[in-house]
């Protein structure tokens, strides 16, 4: 295996999706408690052309991909509960790649009802239930509003404050009400209607998967004491104490979360939906380039990188 190369996209500079080299490295080797997967799709998140324009940084070069689902082809030392064809999904650093490794803790088993495409979307419901449970303490009865509601994040967040009994309502695009009310939603705010403040009540949270003005402009619609969960920029402190609620940064990522999603997963309390899937690997740049662009859609992008 040592001597084998395998293709993967490599980043050695930050810039455009002309960044995204299609090269042949060497084959990971698994270290204790890892294994080495074929990937056969990556998920596809915001974060992977924010890191590859330098908005945030990260080592160079690198093989960009935070999460995947594949095949594990071996193991490492002290691996157990994981063989050799165990189809798993989970947080993939470096998932742009023919093949990838991974600790085993961020690694599980792909339920058999879901392709690997939809496996591989899974971080955008780990984002959600951190946001939603460990900062937010969403509980039932309460009222949330859900900023990007069909995107990556929101249609997981949609579901799982749906099954907590919450009053879930949710911005998107007018094509995008139908799939959201499907998913739980209970009001669906067409936000290019009308500014959403205008359109609904005060909600005891807000879960904010757009960032830029909406962040500010969300803490308008809170009740007194009300909680802005950000996951894209944090409101001004003074504007959230001027308008006598909390703003927190919900960003958390915990393999307790991972957990909580394996089991919402497995018991089909969660689906995943993917939006459009980009292949081959070289196909990367265009998956990126899509996604940067943001546009109407409903759950995930993905990048196939083998057949099944
Ligand atoms: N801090 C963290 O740990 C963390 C983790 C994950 C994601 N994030 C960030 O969260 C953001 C969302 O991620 P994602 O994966 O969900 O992205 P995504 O899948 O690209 O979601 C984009 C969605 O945003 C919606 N949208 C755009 N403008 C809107 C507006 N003004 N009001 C309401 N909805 C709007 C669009 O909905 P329509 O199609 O309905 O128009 C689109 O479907 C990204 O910036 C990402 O970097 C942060």
């Amino acid at each position: 295996m040592k001597n084998l190369h395998i293709p993967a996209i490599c980043i050695h500079a930050y810039g455009g999706p002309e960044q995204l080299q299609l090269e042949e490295v060497p084959v990971p080797v698994p270290a204790k408690d890892e294994v080495l997967l074929k990937v056969v799709a990556s998920g596809v998140n915001p974060i992977d052309w924010k890191l590859r324009e330098g908005l945030m940084q990260h080592p160079l070069p690198y093989i960009p991909g935070i999460e995947g689902a594949g095949i594990v082809t071996a193991v490492g030392e002290g691996v157990f509960g994981f063989k050799i064809g165990d189809e798993v999904y989970g947080s993939i650093d470096g998932s742009y790649a023919a093949y990838a490794i991974a600790p085993v803790e961020v690694m599980f088993r792909k339920p058999a009802f879901i392709t690997f495409e939809e496996a591989a979307t899974l971080a955008g419901a780990r984002t959600a239930w951190g946001a939603l449970f460990d900062i937010a303490n969403l509980t039932k009865g309460q009222r949330i509003l859900i900023q990007g509601a069909a995107g990556g994040v929101g249609h997981f967040a949609v579901q799982m404050a749906y099954n907590t009994g919450a009053y879930v309502i949710a911005t998107a695009s007018e094509e995008n009400a139908d799939f959201l009310l499907s998913l739980g939603a209970n009001e669906v705010i067409d936000y290019k209607a009308a500014p959403f403040e205008t359109q609904i009540e005060p909600v005891d949270i807000v879960l904010d998967a757009v960032g830029g003005e909406i962040t500010d402009r969300s803490l308008a619609v809170l009740k007194p004491e009300g909680v802005l969960v950000a996951l894209v920029n944090m409101p001004s402190p003074n504007k959230a104490e001027a308008a006598g609620v909390r703003a927190l940064w919900g960003g958390t990522k915990t393999i307790a979360s991972m957990k909580a999603v394996h089991e919402l997963l497995e018991r089909e309390l969660i689906r995943p939906y993917v939006r459009r899937v980009f292949q081959p690997l070289s196909a990367a740049a265009a998956a990126q380039e899509y996604s940067q662009q943001g546009g109407t859609g409903k759950g995930k992008i993905v990048l196939k990188i083998h057949e099944d």
